[in-house]
């Protein structure tokens, strides 16, 4: 994971990164560091832990320097201490590192031998030995570099900086994105165009293997064979201006309470209110009306948002879907061909397993469609259709209004596969989409059962271990319950579909277990009923999310009930995803867990 930059500047470069490194928070928070140059000698800070760290150290001790390179990490290789933060240093060379590369073990053993004393466990560490020592061999740093890169095996993005060479950055990329920011008389390299948006909106993506050597006055760009290629420049249209949490005391509570407006953006994007049918600009692409079967792959939250739509999808199109987990699906072999179809789902745009299953799909001749919340991300520029959730920035780290955006253009495609396959009346288009048009208003009203999921907390965090259940859409709701409490107040969590407790985890219900059950009042939810009562019979603390109906037929099991608006089906999964969240959220809050970096966790997972 991790996020790098580089800058040549006009003037001192440390307070710049550090900007950078603000917007690049959200790859990792385990330690972050710079590295300049002063009067041409390498100089560096590193702190351990979250950015503020490193400002209050640069405070103390600022750097000197117009050229530096800098660093946010997500440890993979080495505990997240000041030894192993970025950036490294080996005589002439530093470097900073997003990926893994995975000789390393091999490398450090090479340059051991050949003398070198290693300070850290990092795997590129011995990568800026490799490069100095080609140095010390004469050769110059572009014919070191050049040299070094073709025996790097994983993924990198790589940023170094080279003593007594002020007017100088080198970088390179295989597997983890890296671009080149343009400057009037300075020059930049970032991992995204997030970190380059202080800097510039003048932005040059490096492709797979490709290097780059840039001085304040041009850039030079080759191909993972040395050839000299050109890469377009293009105009980056993302925001300098770091979100601020307004009156909230999170980004996360902000974010669940902006859901009724950009959900509202959403979905007016996809769906014409004035004709209640859904319109999605490139879905044709997609190739729904001949489908045997959709492909459709993710991670984390965005996988969950995936799910949701199999059942939509298979409901109201007729159409098959196959889902997997990016980082399963990635090595499955699955076979496919020029007449499949698959979906990605990511917020970032640069989760490394996504990336990879889209780029194995595309190989195999698939047409890749992505739901993206970054729509200047690598997935949003490899995929072949885009569509782009209208979230806004998300910065907590456990996806909100991302996930029930993603659903919402689910939705849309799901109304739109029924509509062109033939399957899914005209009317009953219009009487779906005139439900889902009231997603906002309802999502609205669901935030007014904060104050009685405030007091769950405190019971909650007691607890050791939670279980959520539903059924139907509300099963990977579940999934997303126990998945939202586990990230955020590191309670252990299990979502299960209901009707599967009895194949297991109901040998762990007792008094000291709370059961979340989500269930609207629909078709099953009398089945979801009765796992409830095999609960209660067993002593299981149940909290019921249901409507008003629902909690009139429950019986008295449920020790607490959260009472949502009625809704309809299509609605409910992205409806009941604002209590599931606000149930973690007040948890966390209560038990005093950092809720938008909680521990080990990235916002963007860009290694496997
Ligand atoms: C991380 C985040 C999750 C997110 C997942 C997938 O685990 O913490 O919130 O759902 O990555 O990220 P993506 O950017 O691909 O949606």
């Amino acid at each position: 994971m991790c996020g790098i930059v580089g800058v040549l500047g006009k003037s001192e470069v440390a307070p710049l990164i550090v900007d950078s490194l603000k917007r690049l928070e959200y790859r990792g928070y385990d330690s972050a560091g710079v590295a300049t140059l002063d009067q041409g000698k390498l100089v560096r800070r590193r702190a351990e832990g979250k950015l503020r760290n490193l400002e209050t150290l640069l405070e103390n001790a600022p750097l000197a320097g117009s050229a530096g390179i800098g660093h946010t990490r997500w440890a993979t290789h080495g505990a997240p201490t000041v030894p192993n933060a970025h950036p490294h240093l080996a005589g002439r060379v530093a470097v900073v590192h997003n990926g893994i590369i995975e000789n390393y073990l091999e490398l450090r053993e090479e340059i051991v031998a050949a003398g070198a004393i290693l300070e850290s466990e990092t795997d590129i560490e011995p990568v800026a030995h490799l490069v100095n020592l080609a140095l010390d061999r004469g050769k110059t740093p572009r014919e070191a570099i050049a040299e070094v890169l073709p025996r790097l095996k994983g993924a990198f993005a790589l940023a170094f900086l080279f003593e007594g060479e002020d007017d100088l950055l080198i970088g390179a990329r295989k597997g983890s994105p890296l671009a080149v920011g343009h400057g009037d008389g300075e020059m930049f390299l970032g991992s995204d165009a997030i970190a380059l948006s202080p800097f510039t909106d003048r932005i040059t993506y490096l492709e797979e293997g490709d290097w780059t050597v840039v001085s304040r006055t041009g850039v030079e760009i080759f191909d993972k064979d040395n050839r000299p290629v050109e890469r377009a420049e293009a105009r980056s249209s993302v925001t300098s201006s770091l979100m601020d949490k307004g009156n909230y005391k999170h980004f996360m509570a902000k974010e669940i309470h902006e859901q009724p407006q950009v959900l509202g953006h959403t979905l007016s994007r996809y769906f014409d209110y004035t004709t209640k049918t859904a319109r999605v600009a490139g879905a044709e692409g997609l190739k729904f009306k001949d489908l045997q079967r959709l492909t459709i792959t993710a991670c984390g939250t965005a996988y969950l948002a995936g799910l949701v739509s199999k059942y939509w999808f298979e409901k109201y199109a007729r159409l098959p879907v196959e889902i997997d987990i990016a980082s399963e699906f990635r090595y499955r072999e699955t076979p496919l061909s020029e007449k499949d179809t698959a979906l990605f789902i990511s917020q970032s745009g640069e989760t490394a397993d996504t990336l990879a299953s889209l780029r194995y799909c595309k190989a195999h001749g698939a047409a890749i469609g992505a739901i993206v919340n970054v729509a200047e991300s690598t997935i949003a520029r490899e995929a072949d259709m885009v569509f782009q959730t209208i979230a806004g920035p998300e910065i907590g780290v456990a996806s909100t209004k991302a996930f029930t955006c993603q659903l919402a253009v689910l939705a849309a495609l799901a109304l739109q596969a029924g509509r062109e396959r033939g399957v899914l009346s005209a009317e009953r288009e219009r009487e779906l989409v005139a439900e889902l048009i009231e997603v906002p208003s309802l999502a609205l009203q669901a935030l007014s059962c904060e104050a009685s999921i405030e007091k769950l907390a405190q019971p909650l965090s007691k607890a050791s271990n939670a279980l959520y259940l539903g059924r139907a859409t509300n099963f990977p709701l579940a999934l997303e319950g126990a998945l939202k409490l586990k990230e955020l107040s590191y309670i252990h969590a299990e979502g299960y579909a209901a009707g599967e407790l009895k194949h297991g985890p109901i040998a762990l219900i007792d008094e000291n277990m709370p059961v979340f059950v989500i269930a609207p009042h629909d078709a099953i939810y009398e089945k979801t009923v009765s796992n409830m009562q095999e609960v209660a019979a067993r002593g299981g603390r149940i909290v019921l999310i249901t409507d008003a109906r629902g909690a009139a037929e429950s019986g008295s099991s449920a020790v607490s009930t959260v009472i949502l608006p009625d809704m309809s089906d299509i609605v409910a999964p992205i409806v009941y995803a604002l209590p599931v969240q606000l149930i973690a959220y007040h948890t966390a809050v209560f038990m005093g867990t950092d809720v938008d970096q909680p521990r080990n966790l990235a916002k963007s997972v860009t290694v496997e």
